[in-house]
């Protein structure tokens, strides 16, 4: 059986979508199982081996239903691999302001 991926993304205006589409293409030409969905779809993580999850910035700020996501789904989040996406114009250096924004914009996500 291949691996089963849950790429769950949130989104306002489509490019979060589009990234995580084409994510989802990239992983199941590796031969891995992969349902891209919209957070707001998705009941149980039930059958999946590991989720990546993304989100777009607005106004330095995870959207709210990626964050609920991660509240509503922490305990199995938490016994599955997770790996974390963000879509953003600014702070796009390699300099220590950039890196420090970048770290801010999953702060709490990470936390949970
Ligand atoms: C009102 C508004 C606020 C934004 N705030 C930020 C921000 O704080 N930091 C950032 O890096 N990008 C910011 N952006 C850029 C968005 O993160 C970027 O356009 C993203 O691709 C939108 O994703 P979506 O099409 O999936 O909604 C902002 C865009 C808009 C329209």
């Amino acid at each position: 059986m291949p691996e089963k991926i849950l790429i769950a993304y949130a989104t306002k205006y489509g490019s979060t979508a589009g990234i995580a589409t084409t994510l989802g293409e990239a992983l199941g030409a590796r031969g891995l199982q992969v349902d891209v969905r919209p957070v707001r779809e998705v009941r149980t993580l039930e059958g999946y081996d590991a989720v990546i999850l993304g989100s777009p910035v607005y106004m330095g700020n995870w959207l709210s239903e990626a964050v609920t996501f991660v509240r509503t789904h922490q305990a199995e989040l938490s016994r599955l691999p997770v790996a974390l996406f963000t879509v953003h114009m600014l702070n796009q250096g390699e300099d220590e302001t950039s890196r420090a924004a970048r770290q801010g914009y999953t702060a709490p996500v990470r936390t949970l």
